[in-house]
């Protein structure tokens, strides 16, 4: 069974809720780690969270939710390993991993998206890393770790 890893501050409890059950549906094995109440949690914690039990492995992808999708993709980001995309439609989901092989994908709980939140996970699920010249770019952003 494929499993995903989900974390979530405040802003976000009913999409996780909607995101897990519907990729339970589909199959998946959710390892949920975020928040289930209202109060007040710090995003970057979330994202901690979940891209620490990522790199564990075993996992296909990871997802994360905050009231944006902002803050918890520019925390996952700081993470070695990690290329979160906080995609917008089914559109920019589909390039995450066509052209960016990204290994998170965030969704903002308080935005209103045109297009079903379950059909841009979708287009995220059955989206192919292309490679080639895509590859080279992955090795640039991973590069950037290392810089300092
Ligand atoms: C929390 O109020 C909110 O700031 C957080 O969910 C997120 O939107 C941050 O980027």
């Amino acid at each position: 069974m494929p499993k995903v890893v989900i974390a979530n501050d405040h802003g976000a409890v009913e999409l996780a809720v909607t995101l897990t059950e519907y990729l339970k549906k589909m199959g998946y094995e959710v390892n949920h780690l975020g928040t289930t109440t209202e109060d007040s949690v710090d995003y970057p914690d979330m994202a901690l969270a979940a891209t620490t039990e990522f790199k564990k492995g075993g996992y296909e992808f990871g997802i994360l939710l905050c009231g944006t999708g902002i803050g918890v993709s520019i925390s996952a980001n700081k993470v070695d390993g990690i290329r979160c995309a906080l995609v917008h439609n089914t559109y920019t989901a589909q390039m995450a991993k066509r052209h960016n092989d990204a290994n998170f994908i965030a969704f903002g709980g308080r935005v209103v998206y045109r297009e079903e939140v379950e059909d841009i996970l979708d287009a995220f699920i059955d989206a192919t890393f292309e490679g080639e010249r895509h590859q080279r770019r992955i090795d640039k952003i991973m590069a950037l770790e290392n810089r300092n």
